[in-house]
Parts: structure tokens; C-alpha cells; sequence
């Protein structure tokens, strides 16, 4: 990957205009200081998602996603910071430096870029045919299976014809060589018989990437045959593990799920069927690069794999890999049918949206077949079925998500709440977990769910106060040197804020400003432009008039040095006579304060 400096990367960036950049995917309406429009990020119907041109930054009060225009391309188009970098600086007519890639890091690059054209080319190629003469077979096993013209268009399916090497002589006729050919994996080249098809007589899908690049292909025979799908095999463009069929489209949905299904057609058909958020793993299992790419698209899934028995097997594996990967997923149950597409077609779009609202908790249908192998009636194998569920119980790391499974095991398979706690918390003492279940720790959900909540929220207050002082000096420059005479980057003490402080704090002494969209910048990479963004982004109700705003600010800062104070005098050794000055000196400065006149206009 090219190495940018800071400064280029700063350039690129302040010569984009964030309200352009993102007022080209979102429409965005003046409202104050500020752009709000509907998050392209979340399902919503009132605008939550904010850009604001003074800090060229984005910002969603929803959903919490934020970042500067790098963050936004990366997010929106899923590219990566290199391609940002790339777009921004070609929209902005800057020449980005090009030492950075090897003599072999650009063969590769052109070659790939090269089987993206003998990929696209194809396409056309097996388009063009499925509508010719040549294609009427085709057409109608297409039109058989009820698909319009319109999804057909937008899936780009055609036909590969019955002769072995049509496309192998069309494309050399382009001029692509042997080897290219060979390396793109749609054609083999034997010494003696030269070059082959590797699809012929098929109904074609092409394979998109998320960028809606033609990177591969599946073939179906039409009708009966043996293999009834060949796909293109991988190459220097198509990883089967990393991509995803019709993740192209899906990712444009505004749905906070994916529906994960199995096959090509069951893609078309949902998506025929007005479901934009379905994708299929492409002819393999789910890999856990399939689930990091989905949540990367910071998506959820529904399952809705087939339905006999190597579905729900192929559902049991996935499960665990999307949980892995931070997604949590629901299985739909399409009973009495095979496949999302036999689902839609006998019963319809609207009952597929009533399985979906039923879709099953992800643990519960795992339990559900766990309780297949087990015969109820005796109790010894109905024992042996409790202590399965109790073993996947333990397994949660939250004591209070522990306790909501036990009830939900409790309620559906009539067992006591008791006995099956009992019996968790056994299982997790054996397995040596004491620290994760302590007996103590153990009580009803409702009294710990209180306690908890009440420690949280105090952490929080903390937290809003420091994201507050932070929104306000970016917002109200001239508070910078009352500030500054009272706290230090040191007094902000939670998560990553004492190092965006530091870096504010160091803006405004070298240019007397502040830049938080370049403070992003130095954020990314660790997923961290949405912390940065709402640091910047911070507002409470209710402040009006100046009066308000002098308290308010005032008092803000008051907590901040108190709970560093705080924090400090806990970790302090009590024989440190530094310490203990430091501590004094820092009362004395918390009492200035409460005299203190912070005038803002
Ligand atoms: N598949 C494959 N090779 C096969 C069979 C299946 O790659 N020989 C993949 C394809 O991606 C296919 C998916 O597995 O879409 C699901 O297979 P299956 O359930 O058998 O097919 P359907 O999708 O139901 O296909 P159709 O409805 O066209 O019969
Ligand atoms: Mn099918």
C-alpha cells in the first residue's frame, strides 16, 4: 500500500469540500451552521445525519457514524484509505506522488486490471448472446424460472454459447494473449487442441465485486445436468472467500440486515421480490472473510438457508463464524419450502416478510437442533440435552445475556430458571471460569440490570462533559485561552480523548486554530473516525442565551478537573510528596474556578 505523508493527505483532504463530496451521495439541507440529510448509514425517516463545513466532518446523531471525507468515501464506497486517497486527489486535479510502488507491485496491479477487462468483456459478450438467435433457449429457461427483464438487466445474466472456444476467439481477436486468457480462468489452453471455453451451453451469472467489477463467473445447465453450477475458479481477482453475490446492490439497502442466502438464483429471486439486502456465499460455506466483509458493511444477518438437512448443517457452521466476527444473526425459517426463490414463488414476497419477522434467535435455533439429537421422553437423554444447552450457555460472556438465555430456555423447553442456572453455573465453575461466574455475582436480572445501569450512566455524564468541553473549543475558538489556564490534554481521562485533546490543544498553540477533520486523519486506520467525529459532535438541550452558556461551560469544566483530581489522588502513592502538592494545588485551582467569569459571545 502507498505511503502517505500527513501533509499530502492533508492537502488532498482540505481541497475536497465535505458538503460536495457527501451532497453528491446524500441530499443534504441547510439548517443552521450545519447539512442534515437522511444517514446513508441506518434505516431512518427524520434527518439525523449531520455535515457541518466549518469542521469538515460528518457526523450521525443516530447511529454514531462520523469521520471527515477519507471516512466517508471508505464507508459509503467501501474503499479503502489508498482509494480515498486516490479519488479525492483526482477530483481535486492533484498529483498524488508514486514512489511508493515496486516495479512488481505494478506489473501485478496491470495485470489485474487487465482480467477486469477480459471479465467485462465476457459479460457483454455472454449479454449480447442470450439476446441473439443463439439465446432463445436460454431466454425461456430464464422466463421460466419468472424472472423479469428488468432484474435480468440489472444481474447482467446472459448465455454462453454451444460451441467450445466462441469466446476464447472473440477475445483473442481483442488481443489478449494466452497467458492472460489462461490466467483469467474462462478459458483452457490445451498444447495441441489451443485454446477452450470453459463455459459453454450455460445460463451465465456474472459475479460482481462490491465495486460492481465483473470479477468471475457462475454457469447454470439449463435444465438437468451434472455439474449443475461451474463457477470460474479463483484467480488474481476472485477470491470466492471475500466476496459475496449481489453485495454490490445489497450494500446500497438501507435495511440494517443482510439476508444471507445460499444460491444464485435465491439472490435474484429476493431481490425480484423487492428484499435489496440479499447476498449469497458463492458456491462455498461461509468463511469468516465473508463475515468480515459484511461487517465491514455494518450489517446483521438473516439467515435463509436451505431448508433440508445440509442447509440447517451449512446454518449451524455459520452461526458461530458471524458471531466470531461481531454479527448477530436470526434464522428464517421457510418451511415447507426449499429455498428463498421456491419460498417466493408459492407463497409470496409478503409471507417471506412475515418469516423474517419471525426469524429465529441465532442460539435458540442452534438449541433447537441440538434437542434433535436427544429423546426427551427419557430422562437421562432429556438430562444430557440440558447440559448441552447449559455448556452454550456458559459461553456468554455477560452475566445478565446469561440470565436472559436461561429464562428463554427456561420458558420454551419447561425447565426451571433455577435448575438450569444451577446447573450453568456449575459447568462454568468446572470449566475455570470462577472469575466470570462468581456465585455473588449471580442474582436475579432485574436487581443487577439496575446497578448496572447506574454506574454506567455516571461514566457516561464523564464522558459527555469531556466530549462537550472538546465540541465547544473546536466551535468557539476564543474559549481556548480561558481554558487552557485550567486544564491540560492530561484531564481528559477517558478512552482516546486525552490524545484528540493533545493534538487540539497543539493546533491551537502553532496556528491558533483548530482542525478536527485532520485530527480524524490521524485517527484512521484504527476504526477510530467515529469516536473522533462525536467528540467533535457533542450537544446538550436546553442551553440558551449567554447566562446559560457561561454556566454551562464553567461547570463543565469544574467536572472535568474534579474527576481527574480524582482519579489521580486513587492512584496516587501516598508518600509522593509531588502528588500530594500536585493535589493541593489543583483544589486551590478548582475553587479559582468556582469564581471564575467565562465570557463567549
Ligand atoms: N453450487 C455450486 N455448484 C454446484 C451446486 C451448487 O457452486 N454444483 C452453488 C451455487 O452457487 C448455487 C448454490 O450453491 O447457487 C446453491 O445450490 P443449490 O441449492 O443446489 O442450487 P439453487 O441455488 O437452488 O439452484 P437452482 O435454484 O438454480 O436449482
Ligand atoms: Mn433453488
Amino acid at each position: 500500500m502507498p505511503y502517505y505523508s500527513d501533509d499530502i493527505i492533508e492537502e488532498v483532504r482540505s481541497r475536497n469540500d465535505i458538503v460536495d463530496v457527501i451532497g453528491q451521495y446524500v441530499h443534504l439541507t441547510k439548517k443552521g451552521s450545519s447539512y442534515f440529510g437522511l444517514c446513508p448509514f441506518h434505516n431512518e425517516k427524520t434527518g439525523s445525519f449531520s455535515v457541518t463545513p466549518s469542521k469538515q466532518m460528518y457526523y450521525c446523531f443516530g447511529c454514531g457514524k462520523g469521520g471527515n471525507v477519507f471516512t466517508f468515501l471508505q464507508e459509503y464506497e467501501n474503499m479503502t484509505f489508498s482509494e480515498a486517497m486516490q479519488t479525492l486527489a483526482d477530483r481535486a486535479g492533484i498529483q498524488l506522488p508514486e514512489t511508493e510502488m515496486t516495479s512488481a507491485q505494478k506489473a501485478k496491479s496491470a495485470k489485474r486490471d487487465k482480467l477486469f477487462e477480459i471479465n467485462k468483456e465476457a459479460a457483454t459478450y455472454f449479454y449480447k448472446l442470450l439476446y441473439s438467435d443463439h439465446g432463445t433457449h436460454a431466454l425461456e429457461y430464464f422466463q421460466g424460472r419468472q424472472l423479469e427483464p428488468e432484474i435480468m438487466n440489472k444481474f447482467g445474466l446472459g448465455y454462453s454459447d454451444k460451441y467450445s472456444n466462441d469466446l476464447y476467439k472473440y477475445l483473442q481477436a481483442k488481443g489478449y494473449s494466452d497467458d492472460l486468457l489462461k490466467d483469467s480462468g474462462l478459458v483452457t489452453i490445451d498444447e495441441v487442441k489451443g485454446g477452450r471455453d470453459k463455459f459453454w451451453n450455460r445460463a451465465m451469472f456474472p459475479i460482481f465485486d462490491a465495486h460492481s467489477k465483473v470479477i468471475a463467473f457462475g454457469g447454470r445447465v439449463m435444465g438437468e445436468g451434472d455439474p449443475k453450477y461451474l463457477n470460474s475458479p479463483e484467480t488474481d481477482i476472485f477470491d470466492k472467500s471475500r466476496n459475496l453475490y449481489g453485495l454490490h446492490l445489497a450494500r446500497r439497502t438501507r435495511a440494517d440486515k443482510f439476508i444471507l442466502c445460499e444460491g444464485y438464483m435465491d439472490v435474484i429471486a429476493l431481490h425480484q421480490a423487492g428484499f435489496d439486502n440479499a447476498v449469497a456465499s458463492l458456491g462455498t460455506a461461509l468463511t469468516s472473510g465473508h463475515a468480515n466483509l459484511i461487517k465491514r458493511f455494518g450489517k446483521d444477518v438473516y439467515l435463509s438457508y436451505d431448508s433440508d438437512g445440509a442447509g440447517k448443517k451449512a446454518a449451524l457452521r455459520a452461526i458461530p463464524i458471524l458471531k466470531e466476527a461481531g454479527i448477530t444473526c436470526k434464522v428464517i425459517n421457510m418451511e415447507p419450502y426449499k429455498d428463498p426463490d421456491e419460498f417466493i414463488k408459492n407463497l409470496g414476497a409478503e409471507e417471506y416478510q412475515k418469516r423474517i419477522d419471525n426469524a429465529e434467535n441465532s442460539f435458540m435455533f442452534t438449541i433447537r437442533m441440538d434437542e434433535t439429537k436427544f429423546n426427551m421422553s427419557d430422562p437421562e437423554s432429556k438430562t444430557a440435552f440440558y447440559k448441552k444447552v447449559a455448556t452454550r450457555i456458559v459461553e456468554f460472556p455477560e452475566e445478565l445475556e446469561r440470565n436472559n438465555y436461561i429464562e428463554a430456555v427456561a420458558s420454551k423447553y419447561n425447565v426451571g430458571f433455577e435448575n438450569l442456572r444451577q446447573m450453568v453455573n456449575n459447568i462454568g465453575v468446572r470449566q475455570g471460569m470462577g472469575s466470570r461466574i462468581r456465585d455473588d455475582e449471580v442474582e436475579p436480572a432485574r436487581k443487577l440490570k439496575s446497578g448496572v445501569q447506574k454506574k454506567i450512566s455516571k461514566e457516561e455524564g464523564m464522558k459527555t462533559s469531556q466530549r462537550l468541553m472538546l465540541t465547544w473549543l473546536v466551535e468557539k475558538p476564543e474559549l481556548y485561552h480561558i481554558i487552557k489556564q485550567y486544564i491540560s490534554p492530561e484531564d481528559f481521562t477517558e478512552g482516546i480523548y486525552a490524545q484528540v485533546a493533545e493534538i487540539l490543544f497543539q493546533q491551537f498553540e502553532e496556528s491558533g486554530m483548530a482542525n478536527p477533520a485532520r485530527i480524524v486523519s490521524m485517527f484512521a486506520g484504527n476504526d477510530e473516525e467515529s469516536q473522533v467525529a462525536e467528540i467533535f459532535n457533542t450537544n446538550i438541550n436546553g442551553i440558551e442565551g449567554q447566562h446559560d452558556w457561561e454556566k454551562a461551560i464553567k461547570e463543565t469544566l469544574i467536572r472535568i478537573k474534579e474527576n481527574s483530581l480524582e482519579q489521580r489522588k486513587n492512584a496516587m502513592d501516598p508518600n509522593d510528596l509531588d502528588a500530594y502538592n500536585y493535589i493541593i494545588t489543583t483544589k486551590k485551582k478548582i475553587q479559582e474556578m468556582k469564581s471564575l467569569k467565562v465570557s463567549v459571545t
